[in-house]
């Protein structure tokens, strides 16, 4: 099968998979997120085909709606591509990304032996959970989840594992400390962390507006 194809079919089951997703992965997050990496991708280098594959797979079983089944994603994305036929050392590449990507707590690390396609896709996806569209994503999850706005005496968890991050019932404001203002010194290219300089001014800017009018003092 030609790449064009595989990409065409891998999209197609991406979008009715996730269509209607609620909770801040729906179809469009997976589209800005493609779209976000494979312009890093130019700027950086590495294989776009990878790169395009990985971004459309990277949330289509996610570990924190799977019971914390950290290999939920990558075993649905080896089927999917399995079941369309993509080269196995492709697929492999694809798969071992897409395990590395999601962000697993404030005190984990990101995986060390990430190649440059799974840090291009992971930059891309976090790139898209800052900014205004990351404000606007968390929002949408924190009602999804039934969490308050904000409580001013919810001291913010920075977790030492998947399990407590996945465990927080952190209120919006909260997932603030406990991921997005975290999120710009974890990038890992020039492109992206150029980028999110821009997302993260805004943030900061959003949260200080938003702390006056709680007080009541804007
Ligand atoms: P991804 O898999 O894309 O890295 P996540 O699955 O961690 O992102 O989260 C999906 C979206 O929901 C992100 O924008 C994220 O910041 C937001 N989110 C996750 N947990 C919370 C939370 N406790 N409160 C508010 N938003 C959250
Ligand atoms: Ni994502």
């Amino acid at each position: 099968m030609n790449p064009a194809d595989l990409t065409a079919q891998v999209e197609t089951l991406v979008r009715d998979t996730l269509a209607g997703e609620g909770s801040g992965h729906d179809w469009w997050h997976i589209a800005r997120v493609r779209a976000c990496a494979l312009r890093l991708c130019r700027e950086e280098g590495g294989d776009p085909l990878v790169v395009e594959l990985t971004a459309l797979l990277h949330d289509i079983a996610d570990w924190k709606f799977h019971h914390g089944d950290l290999e939920a994603g990558p075993r649905r994305s080896a089927e999917v591509l399995a079941q369309l036929g993509a080269p196995p050392e492709l697929a492999s590449a694809v798969v071992e990304n897409v395990r590395r990507i999601s962000f697993k707590g404030a005190r984990v690390p990101d995986a060390a032996d990430m190649t440059l396609e799974g840090q291009i896709v992971q930059d891309a996806d976090r790139l898209d959970a800052i900014g205004a569209v990351g404000i606007a994503r968390a929002f949408a999850y924190g009602g999804s989840a039934g969490r308050l706005l904000h409580d001013p005496g919810y001291t913010p968890l920075l977790a030492e594992t998947p399990q407590a991050y996945r465990a927080s019932g952190a209120p919006t404001i909260a997932h603030f400390y406990e991921k997005l203002l975290l999120l710009k010194e974890r990038m890992h290219t020039s492109a992206a962390r150029r980028l999110a300089e821009g997302r993260h001014a805004y943030m900061e800017q959003f949260l200080a507006r938003f702390y006056a009018e709680w007080d009541g003092e804007a």
